[in-house]
């Protein structure tokens, strides 16, 4: 799948976000390696702890499903639709990002024009990870 595909599925994800208290509307979309799409938005709460991020939604939709295999995911987020950016995921999405993929993992950051990409390794580096470090 061509990023472009993947970032309007993001900017589309955007669109389904609960978010009564901040207004700042996130969407994700992320790729497993057999080209299916699991997208996911940001989903606020009155006591704010219980938000959860989008990224985080879209994965843990598709790992209720199953899947294991992730090879990129694109994310954008701005106050009322409008997109500013470039989107970087919060470190626990990126530690959640971490527990399914590999370091080549690829995050599309969406801007309001383009997107800039970064692989997990340059935004988690020296990460933690269960396969290595646990025995
Ligand atoms: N948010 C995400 O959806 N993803 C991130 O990686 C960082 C932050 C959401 C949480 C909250 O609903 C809003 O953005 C403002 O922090």
């Amino acid at each position: 799948m061509k990023p472009e595909k993947l970032v309007e599925l993001a900017k589309e994800a955007m669109t389904h976000a609960y978010v009564p208290y901040s207004g700042y509307q996130v969407g994700a979309a992320l790729l497993c390696a057999d080209g299916t799409v699991y997208q996911g938005c940001n989903i606020e709460n009155a006591s704010y702890s219980p938000t959860v991020c989008a990224e985080r939604t879209a994965f843990f939709k598709a790992v209720y499903d199953g899947r294991r295999d992730f090879t990129a995911i694109a994310v954008c987020g701005g106050k009322g639709g409008r997109i500013t950016g470039p989107f970087p995921p919060c470190g626990v999405c990126r530690q959640v990002m971490r527990e399914f993929c590999r370091e080549d993992f690829l995050i599309y950051m969406v801007n309001a024009q383009s997107y800039e990409v970064h692989t997990l390794a340059e935004l988690l580096p020296y990460s933690f990870s269960a396969g290595e470090h646990m025995t």
